[in-house]
């Protein structure tokens, strides 16, 4: 099948870059398209570790032509930094490419991003203070700067100019912060053109080219289906669609294209930054800080610990039905070993208008009910041994076996990967995917 869809199912870091590294070995373009440097992708592979922010987890194959397509937003100086990186560990990156229609992320998003946290005190989202907010904005706000004008200094500094008039001003007079320098931004982003200029092209012909003659497509997904800027648990989302469909738009593709969708689940559920989070286990719980010391859970990108809890299937039916998942790619099932008893989230309890408490089982839309949802777990015996070396399903203990199996039954859609250990090779490939 020529193009498959890689995204999150939950709040971001399941584990999406090592899937990605994993299926671009049968592929020819790993495109991808949405989000920024809020990303945080790991790849472990014959022993060494390696973490992606903007280029796509496809580069390690010399083959694969990594793409960074329409839909994601360009801080140049990490991209050119990400570049050196993996140049420096023997990596070619010349076959990279990037879309002309991009958008930048400027100096004073980053800014913007910074003080309006600061701002809103106790109400802050928790960004990752990249600048994702504010450059998304200014792109549907129609004032942003695309790559493509960094081939023109004419038309980049007439651009810069403009939105330099207006942040200027906010950053002055509603944040009291010093103004930028124009003369020196347009020198910075100006020196980038040489790296950049070789990569900068038509993506979207470029991929059509390619499904045209039958060639695979990846699409790797950033953030999440809770962090969906339309679907998401909203305002505490990203600025982007990380959703399936949001592969479309920032690719460049129609939803006729997308063959295989693959919903990548931690057999828990983590979440960084602000928002609600009904299965979240208590701060200090002892499960929550085995699933924290023992999953390694602290930002690949920030460093914060990430908050804890059990797996959410009302979530992961619902992100079935926004992604039109065909197949789910479970992770981090070692993580959980030592634990007596798993439980799993598979409906929720809300305040009903005749007082009490009443079932839900879908995810509720409006947030007032997110907030109060009490969670209703289902009890499953753990298995208490090791699986980090397990490569065929079969020889996974009974009871986690039992546990992909209700993970399955929940979700509605196969599971066809069960991750049991950060590395390429600790996959096991179930017979749907094969
Ligand atoms: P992404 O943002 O979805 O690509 O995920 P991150 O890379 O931010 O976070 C996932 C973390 O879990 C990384 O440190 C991975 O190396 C690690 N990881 C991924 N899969 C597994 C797994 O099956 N078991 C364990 N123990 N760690 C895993
Ligand atoms: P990957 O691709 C986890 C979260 C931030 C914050 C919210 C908004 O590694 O899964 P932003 O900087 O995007 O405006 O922050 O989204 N967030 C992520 N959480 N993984 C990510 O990416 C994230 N990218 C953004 O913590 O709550
Ligand atoms: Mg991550």
């Amino acid at each position: 099948m020529p193009a498959t869809v890689i995204v999150g199912t939950q709040w971001g870091d399941e584990g999406k870059g090592r899937f990605t590294d994993l299926l671009s070995k049968e592929s020819e373009l790993v495109v991808r398209y949405q989000g920024g440097h809020n990303a945080g992708h790991t790849i472990v592979a014959d022993g060494e570790v390696l973490q992606l922010q903007l280029v796509p987890s496809g580069i390690l194959y010399p083959y694969v032509v990594p793409v960074i397509g329409n839909g994601v937003v360009v801080d140049p100086k990490v991209l050119i930094d990400e570049l050196d990186m993996l140049e420096g560990r023997g990596i070619d990156t010349q076959r990279l490419r990037l879309s002309g229609n991009a958008h930048l992320i400027m100096p004073y998003h980053q800014e913007l991003d910074m003080v309006s946290e600061r701002f809103l005190g106790k109400n802050k989202l928790g960004t990752t203070k990249r600048g994702i907010g504010p450059a998304y904005a200014d792109k549907a706000a129609r004032v942003g700067i695309r790559i493509q004008d960094l081939l023109d200094e004419k038309i980049f500094a007439e651009k810069l100019d403009l939105a330099l008039r207006e942040k200027n001003q906010v950053l002055a007079k509603v944040y009291n912060r010093l103004p930028l320098d124009r003369d020196e931004l347009l020198e910075r982003y100006l020196s980038y053109r040489p790296r950049l200029e070789p990569m900068i092209c038509d993506t979207v012909a470029l991929i059509h080219d390619e499904l045209e003659t039958g060639k695979r497509v990846l699409f790797e997904g950033a953030q999440a289906t809770f962090l969906d800027l339309d679907h998401g648990t909203y305002p505490f989302v990203t600025s982007s669609n990380p959703t399936a469909g949001g592969a479309c738009i920032g690719a460049g593709v129609g939803p006729r294209h997308l063959d295989r969708i693959i919903g990548v689940t931690k057999a828990y559920t983590t979440r960084v930054g602000s928002g609600p989070f009904p299965a979240e286990l208590a701060e200090g719980d002892a499960v929550g800080d085995l699933l924290v010391e023992r999953g390694h859970e602290y930002g690949t990108n920030t460093g914060r610990r990430r908050r804890p809890g059990w797996l959410d299937a009302v979530m992961l039916r619902h992100a079935v039905r926004l992604n039109s998942l065909t197949e789910v790619a479970l992770t981090k099932l070692d993580v959980l070993s030592p634990i007596p008893e798993v439980k799993v989230c598979v409906a929720y309890e809300v305040p009903s208008p005749s007082g009490g408490w009443e079932r839900l089982e879908g995810f509720p839309y409006h947030q007032s009910v997110l907030h109060k949802a009490r969670p209703v777990y289902e009890t499953l015996p753990g298995w208490q041994a090791e699986v980090e070396t397990v490569t065929e399903f079969d020889d996974l203990p009974p009871a986690a076996r039992d546990y992909v199996r209700f993970i399955e039954q929940c979700a509605g859609v196969p599971v066809s990967y069960v991750a049991v250990g950060p590395s390429r090779e600790q996959t096991v490939v179930l017979p749907v995917a094969a």
